[in-house]
């Protein structure tokens, strides 16, 4: 092999100037890149700042489909939905999650309705409906694995029912990917994919979210099926699993901490890579930013470029329509 050493070598002429930097640059950021996570709630005509997320909003339907504009018009191409549901319908059997005329479905509806091409995605979980905050039915103190998956799979199909393009089940029960698959198959939505939540850790980083959803867990904590964060060769056990069951896109989350973990993923499937920058990676970065110690814009393009070299192919980031103006 032969190669060339300095001075022949150097690696500074490829830094010389921005042209030659972005000619020589190996990863790009696209706005197709992005999926940008909504949170919608009750009522008219709101817009509820999330103490924790500055900048972020929770937005009533009216509100959320002027939100949805501006998001296509910045070109991104997908939005994934978090419905926050009032105390008084939070029970143990999620019967909320599969009304046909929940806030969740009555989104899907209205933004397919406004805006056709729009990809629709759903977070798939309990504990937004939990009266306990917690993805799965409880009992004696546990979280059921097999009853929780099978709603996991009405709940799939009462959203492809609405209008769904994506289903995206965050809740981390075994074999729940081949369930749904197979819910969807037999309901006829052939077309409605899956992004699996496959490699989802439980993470700190998730606080901000819970703040603004109102769904911390009532008791204990989310350990028994959210990942353990020393483990990345089980998150590739997962990822190809998923896979396996029929999950059409699978994800990482959180984003920043794992890295290696979507890099390891992305070596191992042959499905599009999702990673997930969330609440409290966009909380850090904007706290820092508050103070002045960081570079709120830098940040955020130096965090989403991160992703990109580890293997993403798509990221959903509360940064995504700031990042889309800035491309
Ligand atoms: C619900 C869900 C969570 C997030 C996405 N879906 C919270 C959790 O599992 O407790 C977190 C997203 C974020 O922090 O941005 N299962």
């Amino acid at each position: 092999m032969t190669y060339t050493q300095f001075p022949y070598s150097r690696g500074r002429r490829l830094r010389a100037s921005k042209n030659i930097r972005s000619m020589a640059a190996e990863y790009r950021l696209s706005v197709k890149d992005f999926i940008a996570p909504l949170f919608v709630t009750e009522g008219t005509d709101q817009k509820t700042d999330i103490p924790s997320m500055p900048g972020y909003y929770r937005y009533t339907l009216d509100l959320l489909l002027k939100e949805v504009e501006e998001i296509q018009s910045l070109g991104i191409p997908s939005v994934l939905l978090f419905a926050k549901v009032p105390d008084e319908k939070k029970d143990n059997e999620g019967t909320e999650a599969l009304n046909p005329d929940g806030l969740m479905q009555r989104s899907v509806r209205a933004i397919k309705k406004e805006f056709p091409e729009m990809v629709i995605m759903t977070d798939v979980a309990l504990d937004p409906y939990s009266r306990y905050g917690h993805d799965g039915i409880v009992r004696d103190g546990q979280i059921l694995n097999d009853e929780s998956a099978e709603l996991l799979a009405k709940m799939s199909v009462s959203h492809a029912e609405a209008g769904a393009d994506f289903v995206a089940p965050s809740d981390m029960m075994d074999g729940r990917i081949l369930l749904i698959r197979d819910a969807l198959e037999n309901a006829g939505y052939h077309h409605t994919g899956i992004m699996a939540y496959s490699a989802k850790y439980a993470s700190c980083f998730y606080g901000p979210f819970r703040d603004a959803l109102d769904s911390a867990p009532g008791f204990g904590d989310k350990k028994t099926y959210q990942m353990d964060p020393s483990n990345a060769t089980e998150a590739v056990k997962e990822a190809v699993s998923d896979e396996q069951e029929g999950a059409d896109i699978v994800m990482i989350k959180p984003g920043l901490p794992y890295l290696d973990v979507v890099r390891a993923v992305k070596e191992a499937v042959y499905v599009p890579v999702a990673v997930y920058n969330v609440s409290g990676e966009y909380a850090m970065i904007k706290a820092a930013a508050e103070k002045g110690w960081l570079n709120e814009e830098d940040a955020m393009m130096e965090a989403l470029i991160a992703f990109k070299r580890a293997g993403a192919d798509l990221i959903a980031t509360y940064f995504a329509k700031n990042a889309a103006r800035l491309l």
